[in-house]
C-alpha cells in the first residue's frame, strides 16, 4: 500500500531528500540542496505537495509587511503594491480576487490591480531554480495538536560569481520594481572595499537571497538557525579551494529587522543611495556560520 504523505515534511523525508535536525520542542530545520538526485526526483513529479506548499509559504509572508506584494498596479508608470493584513488567510483572500478581479483597483490611479505573484508562475519558476542551483534550510513547527511538521519559513541562497552577483539579486522578488541601484562600476568597488582588493570578477560568491519566517512562527529567534543552516551547506558545496573564505552577498532594506539580524551576524552593510530604500550586504561564509552559531538556542 502507498502511504497518503500529508505534508511537504513527510514528502521530503520519506523520499530522502531533506536532511533534518530537531533544534528545540518548537522547532526542526530541514535542509536540501540541487543534486542529480533531487532533480530526477522533482522530474517524477514525487514533490508536488511540498512546491505547492512552499509557494503559498512564499507568497503568504512577502504579501505582509514589510513588503506588500500582494497586488501591484497593473499600470507600469504607477506600480502601487498593496499588502495582504497579518490575519487575512491567503488562500481565503485569492478565492475573493479571483471571484472578481475587476473590483481590486489601484487606489493611487484606478486601473486595474493584479496579484504580485501569479501562484502558477511562482511554483513553477521554484521548480525550475531548485532543480538548477538552490541550497535551502527550510523551518518546520511542531503542531501543537498532532505530530504533524508545518513549514514555516526557509532561507535561500545559490552560487554565483562577484560578476553575475550584480544581477542576481533575487530569485523573482521584484525587489525594489527591478531597479539596479548602484551601478556595476560602484558595486564592483564597494565589494571590494568589503571584502579585500584580491577579489576579481570571477571570484564564486554565495548569494544569500532569502530570508522568511511565517507570522506564528515569528520572534522565536529562528532566524540565526535557519542562517547557519545554509550557510553550513553553502560552505560544504562551494569549497573550491582548501581554506579559501568564499564571499556572500544579500539585499535588504535598510533599517528593517532583517538588516539588524544581518549585522548581529557578521555581515556589514554598503551604502545607500538617496531615494532608495535598498542596501546590499556582505560578509563571508565562515564568518557567518561563526556569527549565527552564537545565537543558535536549542531550549
Ligand atoms: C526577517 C524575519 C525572517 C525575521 O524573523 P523573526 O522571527 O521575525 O525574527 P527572529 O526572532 O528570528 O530574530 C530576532 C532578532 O531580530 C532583531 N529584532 C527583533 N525585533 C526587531 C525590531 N523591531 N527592529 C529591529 N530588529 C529587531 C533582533 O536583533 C532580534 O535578535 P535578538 O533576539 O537576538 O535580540 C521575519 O521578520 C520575516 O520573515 N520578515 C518578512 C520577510 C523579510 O523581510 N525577509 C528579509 C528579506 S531581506
Ligand atoms: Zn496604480
Amino acid at each position: 500500500m502507498t502511504e497518503k504523505l500529508h505534508t511537504s515534511y513527510e514528502e521530503l523525508v520519506a523520499h530522502k531528500l531533506m536532511d533534518t535536525v530537531a533544534l528545540n520542542s518548537k522547532f526542526s530545520i530541514g535542509v536540501i540542496s540541487h543534486n542529480d538526485e533531487l532533480k530526477r526526483r522533482i522530474d517524477e513529479g514525487v514533490l508536488g505537495r511540498f512546491f505547492n506548499e512552499f509557494a503559498a509559504l512564499y507568497r503568504g509572508i512577502y504579501a505582509g509587511e514589510p513588503w506588500n506584494e500582494y497586488l501591484i498596479c497593473t499600470n507600469d508608470d504607477c506600480g502601487k503594491k498593496t499588502g495582504l493584513p497579518t490575519e487575512a488567510s491567503l488562500e481565503k483572500t485569492d478565492e475573493e480576487f479571483n471571484a472578481n478581479p475587476e473590483k481590486n483597483c489601484c487606489p493611487d490611479c484606478k486601473s486595474p490591480m493584479k496579484l504580485f505573484y501569479e501562484p502558477t508562475n511562482i511554483e513553477q519558476n521554484f521548480v525550475r531554480v531548485f532543480k538548477e542551483k538552490i541550497f535551502a534550510s527550510l523551518l518546520f513547527s511542531h503542531n501543537d495538536i498532532s505530530t504533524e511538521m508545518q513549514m514555516a519559513g526557509f532561507s535561500l541562497g545559490w552560487e554565483t560569481t562577484v560578476h553575475d552577483g550584480y544581477k542576481d539579486k533575487m530569485i523573482i522578488g521584484a525587489g525594489d520594481l527591478g531597479k539596479q541601484v548602484l551601478t556595476y562600476d560602484e558595486y564592483f568597488s564597494e565589494f571590494r572595499e568589503h571584502l579585500g582588493k584580491t577579489h576579481t570578477e570571477h571570484t564564486p560568491v554565495f548569494n544569500s537571497a532569502e530570508l522568511a519566517i511565517a507570522q506564528k512562527a515569528r520572534d522565536a529567534r529562528a532566524s540565526y538557525p535557519l542562517l547557519n543552516a545554509v550557510y553550513t551547506r553553502g560552505q560544504q558545496n562551494l569549497a573550491v579551494y582548501p581554506g579559501q573564505e568564499i564571499p556572500v552577498i544579500g539585499h535588504t532594506l535598510s533599517g528593517s529587522k532583517a538588516e539588524a539580524i544581518f549585522k548581529k551576524v557578521g555581515f556589514t552593510t554598503g551604502m545607500q543611495k538617496p531615494g532608495s530604500e535598498e542596501v546590499r550586504v556582505y560578509s563571508t561564509l565562515p564568518r557567518l556560520i561563526a556569527g549565527t552559531q552564537k545565537y543558535i538556542s536549542t531550549k
